[in-house]
């Protein structure tokens, strides 16, 4: 059980190297040990009669793995489907709409690199537009946020793309009051909820977004090849990337959109069937459970920020009102390395520190995020503070 942000005592419950502070959750999650059991277990059983798990006993794992999610989400069961990662999710949702010459997709200046390429081939194949809101920074004002983003629809988008935390800012954004905003104005949200479930409350009901997706394999961490895609009711025309069996097999089996999502060929199915696992174990290392995660480690964010701030000088990219349980911050000097940040390099090999720091051209800019999750102490982002003093004063 973890509750102060100098306990170390969770560390050992991931495989991660001691040789490393591992402050970037946000890139690809981390796996604990217990769940990685489970899914082994999972896959053995699987081995022993491929054909029996397939066709009977996965079938029931799949469905209560689809339960425990859609409870986890505040979803309706019927509408969720399981993918591989987010950008699978974004991808899906782009292919299924029929969009004319003149219609606009409206993403922002802070959308994934890999989601925004996705749009841009949808509206090379279609003669549509890109529209991109530019979200001021810093930022202190979700108001300003909202202006942003509002003020870019007219009449022609059909579709937004919003983040729920940006991926190179770690900020959160207004996704609740963005969500309503554009749809009251008759444009369906695609809400990309790559850091979502786990890091943020997530109400799929309430949200009533056209469109959610999400990954399991960052903060709710799942193996990895673990996500969601949830489809409202009425927009259930969305089919998957990968056309199979489903789309033959009669409706009496169940939907459509079920039959169609459930199978897209032979994969191994097993990092959503460690949902359960991975939701009960993490569950299980907080006193208050997921919320009390949520609090936990957005706490040891905001502590390790306020250190790096006073200690480094950093200027933040947002307000603490925008900070989750990832940070970021500007680093001065060159913005554009076509490769690798050598700053990222330097802290790694010369500090053993693993964080994210990397060039966004839009801004151009330079931002080092950090992520919090419950194996990370204090006492890894003080180590950063101090390596940044030494290799930002060379
Ligand atoms: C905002 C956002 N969208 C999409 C993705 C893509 O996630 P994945 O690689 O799991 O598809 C990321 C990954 O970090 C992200 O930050």
């Amino acid at each position: 059980m973890i509750s102060d942000p100098y306990d170390t005592s969770n560390r050992f419950l991931w495989g991660l190297s001691s040789e490393v502070d591992f402050l970037n959750h946000g890139s690809f999650g981390a796996c604990p040990k217990a769940v990685l059991d489970r899914q082994m277990a999972l896959r053995e059983m699987m081995e022993m009669d491929p054909v029996e798990f397939i066709d009977n006993v996965g079938r029931g794992l799949w469905s209560e793995a689809l339960s425990r999610l859609s409870d986890f989400l505040n979803a309706d069961p019927h509408g969720l489907a399981f993918v591989s990662n987010a950008t699978t999710g974004v991808n899906t949702v782009l292919m299924s709409l029929e969009l004319d010459p003149g219609d606009k997709i409206l993403v922002t200046d802070t959308t994934y690199q890999a989601c925004r390429n996705a749009v841009d081939a949808v509206v090379q194949r279609s003669g549509c537009e890109v529209t991109v809101a530019r979200i001021p920074l810093p930022v202190d004002d979700e108001e300003e946020i909202l202006e942003a983003i509002l003020n870019a629809v007219d009449s022609r988008t059909r579709l937004a793309l919003i983040d729920t935390i940006s991926s190179p800012t770690g900020i959160r954004m207004p996704f609740e009051r963005l969500v309503r905003g554009l749809q009251d104005l008759g444009v369906d949200v695609l809400l990309d909820a790559a850091h979502g479930p786990g890091l943020v409350p997530l109400d799929i009901d309430v949200l009533n977004a056209a469109y959610v997706t999400g990954n399991c394999h960052k903060w709710l961490c799942t193996p990895k090849g673990s996500a969601f895609l949830h489809v409202r009711e009425d927009r259930r025309f969305v089919r998957p990337l990968v056309i199979s069996h489903g789309a033959t097999l009669p409706e009496s089996m169940g939907s459509r959109f079920r039959l169609e999502f459930d199978w897209t060929g032979t994969l191994d199915p097993t990092p959503w069937m460690c949902i359960p696992a991975a939701i009960d174990h993490l569950a299980s290392m907080s006193p208050r459970g997921w919320g009390g995660i949520m609090e936990r480690n957005r706490n040891l964010a905001l502590k390790a920020r306020s250190h790096i701030i006073s200690e480094v000088g950093l200027q933040p990219v947002c307000s603490e009102d925008f900070v989750t349980s990832m940070a970021a911050f500007i680093i001065p000097g060159e913005s554009f390395f076509p490769d690798e940040d050598p700053l990222h390099r330097r802290l790694l090999e010369r500090h053993g520190i693993q964080v994210p720091v990397q060039g966004w051209p839009p801004h151009n800019r330079r931002y080092l995020r950090i992520s919090a999750h419950l194996y990370n102490s204090i006492d890894q982002y003080e180590r950063l503070a101090e390596a940044l003093k030494s290799e930002l004063r060379s």
